[in-house]
């Protein structure tokens, strides 16, 4: 594997912060976990988790906690529950069916559903039946490509009910993309809708799946939500949701699974073209899930609202918009548009509305709300807000100050949470009532979790590579079908360790620092795509001879993607350096993978710098990007390439 990424200098800079902020008295003195749980994951990392476990319904105990054939593992092996019996039903026979599930927020003004855990488990339940009327059963996958709408949630909920693994695919993702991951999957069925709100407006979702569909033999239905209204095309795989779901029985009798049942698929880019389906299974998942949200949040499932800004099509939007928060009774705020739709203090009045008390969101988020000034959260009312957290990338030390002292009044403690879509679930996180925290920092790992930062050799060092050296129970257990890959890319590096991919550093108070990631993968707003992805897209292009693709540091964004593009001799030269032609190769790449993807710069350059082996410099490409002096270019084939590249900056296609 390649390392292409130094962490940067910028970053482990950070790690000089002293600045210290204690959990506030009155949350520690009532917090869910203390310190103890440190002491007791330390002596018994087995039975500290097992004790977790108890926290689910179990219709079987397990035999064994840890099955561990490196680096496959099998957690609570034996026992059997069922996802959404845990989510569901049990709430409502502990008598909290009134108790409200969501608050869902649409994004056109005033458009909204109230739904409690009983409303939601005859959904679920209906839904369920209609999923076992199409053919659905235990072992098969379902393609869910829907908005940020409750149906979402049900038709995840669903499918776990029935043991079939769901794949939500983004519904930013484009047809192309689509294809590729029902194909991957083999999914029998797609649940779509006719569109969503974004921006003020409908915005269509079905076009891309009736795209996709004629491609993906392995799909028998497409279900379909109505939710905009807007006019579809129609097939005769096609159903609506309405005429499927809605005559159903609400009562669906759920069956027990083993602990080791997929429970879902969720593509990730990963260092080369193809996305990664990275499978969980239950009985593990569901516990640290379930533990880490009660414990990193301190929710009080009686009081709190919770609101997780993220979209179900992402791991965050999994395992704290769905599972975990389901899993723990929890009230949450669910919201279908983006942050300014309705006005740029759109989310504060929805903390206002339902008196948020943990929000949970990314720093690229936060970094928006900076730019866009103080008085727009000033307006509203967020005393409600207790706990803040943060996750997707790291968050630079001013970001972290102004959500404590404008979002959370100077009051709330902030998690800054590591994670991965491959982790499952939170991994290094402080604890609320019990770390004094350093702005920036993730601070350290949870209870139960094991991390080292190494050099190159696997030694543990305070500066590196971070790792995983212990099973952890919501880790991934493999990428579906590529067993290969799987060993490769998470444990050939480093001898007996899970490969995370960022780059890490203890500071002198041990303290730990996310860096970033150090392989080819860039982190866009917190949404992870691969460099290599996107220079496939970029040469699948008629026009296209070479694309190299970096991501560039980006104030708002994290990192920006910039993509540096050689034309075929046959394209004119006028034709090549013409805006038009630059926004052409951004749609081309909206079109392949999704808007996500779309390179905010584009420099059309004769030539690509190379080293005499004939491997693109992206390092050099990247100190051009971010206009940093250049660093060693002894190896460039031809040196003169970077001047000419160098002089092109300037003048570059930016997209605003
Ligand atoms: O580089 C790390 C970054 O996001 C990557 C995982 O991305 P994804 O699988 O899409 O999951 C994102 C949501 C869990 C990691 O390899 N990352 C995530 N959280 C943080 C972070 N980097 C620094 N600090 C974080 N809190």
């Amino acid at each position: 594997m390649r390392l292409m990424n130094e962490p940067s200098t910028e970053l482990s800079a950070l790690s000089t912060e002293t600045r210290r902020f204690d959990p506030p008295t009155e949350l520690a003195a009532h917090a869910n976990v203390t310190a103890d749980a440190y002491e007791d994951a330390a002596k018994d990392r087995l039975a500290f988790w097992e004790a977790q476990a108890g926290r689910l319904q179990w219709d079987r105990g397990w035999d064994r906690v840890l099955d561990w054939q490196p680096p496959f593992a099998k957690w609570f092996v034996g026992g059997e529950l069922n996802a959404s019996v845990n989510c569901l039903d049990r709430h409502v026979e502990a008598g909290l069916g009134d108790r409200v599930a969501y608050h869902w927020v649409g994004e056109p003004e005033g458009d909204r559903r109230t739904i409690t855990y009983a409303e939601l488990l005859a959904e679920v339940s209906k839904a369920a039946n209609a999923l076992t009327e199409l053919g659905i059963v235990q072992g098969d996958r379902v393609c869910i490509y829907l908005p940020m709408i409750p149906e979402a949630a049900i038709a995840m909920l669903a499918c776990a009910r029935v043991g079939a693994a769901h794949s939500v695919v983004f519904g930013g993702f484009s047809a192309q993309a689509l294809v590729d991951r029902i194909t991957d999957a083999d999914a029998k069925l797609v649940i779509t809708a006719d569109g969503g709100y974004r921006r003020g407006a409908p915005s269509a979702l079905k076009p891309a799946v009736d795209e996709a569909v004629p491609q993906c033999p392995s799909v028998e239905h497409v279900v379909v939500v109505k939710r905009t209204g807007q006019d579809v095309a129609w097939t005769d795989k096609d159903l609506w949701w309405s005429d499927v779901v809605d005559r159903q029985p609400a009562v669906h009798q759920a069956t027990s699974f083993d602990a080791e049942n997929p429970l879902f698929l969720l593509y990730t880019s990963g260092t080369t073209g193809k996305p990664k389906g990275i499978l969980h299974t239950t009985g593990g998942y569901l516990a640290q899930v379930a533990w880490t949200h009660w414990a990193v949040f301190d929710l009080k499932p009686e009081t709190d609202v919770y609101w997780c800004t993220a979209d179900v099509g992402w791991v965050t939007g999994h395992s704290y918009a769905v599972y975990g928060p389901l899993a723990n009774a929890a009230t949450s705020v669910l919201y279908e548009g983006t942050p300014d739709a309705g006005g740029r203090d759109r989310w504060w009045s929805v903390v206002e509305e339902f008196r948020v008390s943990i929000l949970y969101t990314a720093p690229t988020a936060i970094r928006t709300f900076m730019k866009w000034g103080d008085e727009l959260p000033g307006g509203h009312d967020l005393t409600s807000l207790r706990v803040l957290g943060s996750v997707g990338e790291p968050i630079n030390p001013e970001a972290w100050i102004w959500y404590r002292d404008v979002i959370g009044g100077g009051r709330c403690p902030i998690v800054d949470t590591w994670w991965q879509t491959e982790t499952g679930a939170m991994m290094i996180s402080p604890l609320p009532g019990v770390t004094s925290c350093k702005p920036g920092s993730a601070m350290g790992p949870l209870p139960g979790i094991a991390v080292d930062v190494v050099n190159d050799d696997g030694d543990p060092k305070r500066a590196g590579f971070l790792t995983l050296n212990e099973p952890w129970p919501a880790m991934l257990r493999g990428i579906w079908g590529d067993e290969q890959r799987y060993r490769e890319t998470y444990w050939s590096r480093f001898e007996g360790r899970y490969f995370a991919g960022d780059g890490a550093k203890w500071d002198d108070d041990d303290v730990l620092w996310l860096l970033g990631r150090v392989d080819d993968v860039m982190n866009v707003s917190g949404h992870r795509i691969s460099t290599t992805e996107v220079e496939s897209a970029l040469v699948s292009h008629p026009s296209v001879a070479e694309a190299a693709v970096v991501g560039a540091n980006d104030a708002t964004t994290g990192q920006a993607i910039v993509a540096f593009v050689t034309v075929r001799g046959s394209v004119a030269d006028d034709v090549s350096s013409g805006e038009a032609f630059a926004k052409e190769l951004r749609e081309h790449v909206a079109k392949e993978i999704g808007p996500i993807a779309k390179p905010r710069q584009i420099l059309i350059t004769p030539e690509l710098p190379k080293t005499r082996s004939g491997k693109i410099m992206r390092r050099l490409l990247r100190d051009v990007a971010e206009h940093r002096e250049l660093g060693d270019v002894t190896t460039l084939a031809d040196p003169t390439v970077v001047n000419a590249i160098n002089d092109k900056m300037g003048d570059a296609s930016t997209e605003d």
